[in-house]
């Protein structure tokens, strides 16, 4: 048996040990392993497949990343391509990565990644490869999955980092407004904002009203606790209103952000408070696993 191990999509803590766990038990059946280098791109080169071995996957467990390479725009059956005029556009080179496949004599698939990848690895399966996939994503918001590799290190860190905000915004008597990744998911917002004792929590699935922030934010004054931490994922929107998007490329989701930058300054317009915004961005999605990422990769 040869098997492949790809991992695609957003970074996230604790694939490196989900590649080296599934290596040393892939090796341990007797079986060949090889990685595909940034996020299938490697499978339209000269050389597709790297040799994964004991020795490869030696010392990796601890660090953040992967060190087979990722990619956002690595979708084979969506891969972007600059026409003659300049312009982008799709096309579909899946049958290419197929035939890499088997020229060089790979069973199966294992696709470490997220809601993206695991759609790239269900149309894979679709075309004959036979595939294990992996959920990985700091958002959690993969489906048929209770906790997805790569999220527990995500919130311990947005944790962290709120909690070294409170103690600035105590001190200056300011509302602090701290925006975490969550696309469509407010998990690590939710649990990140509940650990830290946020004020308010604003994720995707509700769509939130400043009014009602500024009315916790007056109830707090008024018993004397004059500083507020407001917790945002990068996806929630206002009622009424459309998600926060920083930029779009061609075969890539949407680029969020901006929402935290824009509570700010209304919450201090409309409370005369100083306000400021932080955004946590890929700080969340970098390095060591926890250890409850390390035993999920295992377990995966
Ligand atoms: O899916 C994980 C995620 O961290 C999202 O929360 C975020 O919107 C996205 O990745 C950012 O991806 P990129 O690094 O491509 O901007």
């Amino acid at each position: 048996m040869k098997i492949a191990i790809n991992t695609g999509g957003g970074d996230a803590p604790g694939l490196n040990a989900a590649i080296r766990s599934a290596t040393l038990s892939a090796i341990r059946r007797g079986w060949e392993v090889v990685g595909i280098r940034n996020g299938y791109g490697s499978l339209y080169s000269d050389t597709p497949f790297i040799p994964l071995t004991r020795e490869r996957v030696r010392g990796i467990t601890m660090l953040g990343g992967t060190f087979l390479g990722t990619a956002n725009r690595g979708n084979p059956f969506e891969m972007p391509y600059q026409k003659s005029d300049g312009t982008w556009d799709l096309e579909d080179r899946s049958d290419e990565a197929i035939s890499a496949f088997r020229e060089h004599g790979v069973e199966a698939l294992v696709a470490i990644g997220g809601d993206g990848s695991m759609r790239i690895a269900n149309k894979l399966s679709k075309k004959g490869i036979k595939v294990v996939g992996v959920p990985k994503t700091i958002d959690n918001d993969i489906w048929g999955c209770d906790v997805t590799l790569g999220f527990d290190t995500a919130v311990t860190t947005a944790t962290e980092a709120i909690d070294k905000i409170t103690t600035t915004a105590e001190s200056h008597q300011r509302i602090m407004v701290v925006e975490v990744m969550g696309r469509y998911a407010g998990w690590i917002a939710l649990h990140a904002g509940l650990s830290a004792s946020a004020d308010a929590i604003l994720i995707p699935e509700i769509e939130f009203s400043i009014d009602s922030v500024v009315e916790k934010i007056s109830e707090r004054e008024a018993k004397g606790e004059n500083y507020s931490i407001i917790v945002v994922a990068e996806g929630a929107i206002e009622k009424k209103g459309e998600r926060f998007v920083k930029g779009k490329v061609i075969g890539q989701a949407e680029q969020l952000g901006g929402v935290a930058d824009y509570l700010a300054k209304e919450l201090s317009s409309r409370t005369g408070k100083e306000s400021r915004s932080l955004v946590l961005g890929h700080l969340q999605r970098g390095g060591t696993p926890s250890t409850y990422d390390r035993l999920i990769s295992l377990r995966f």
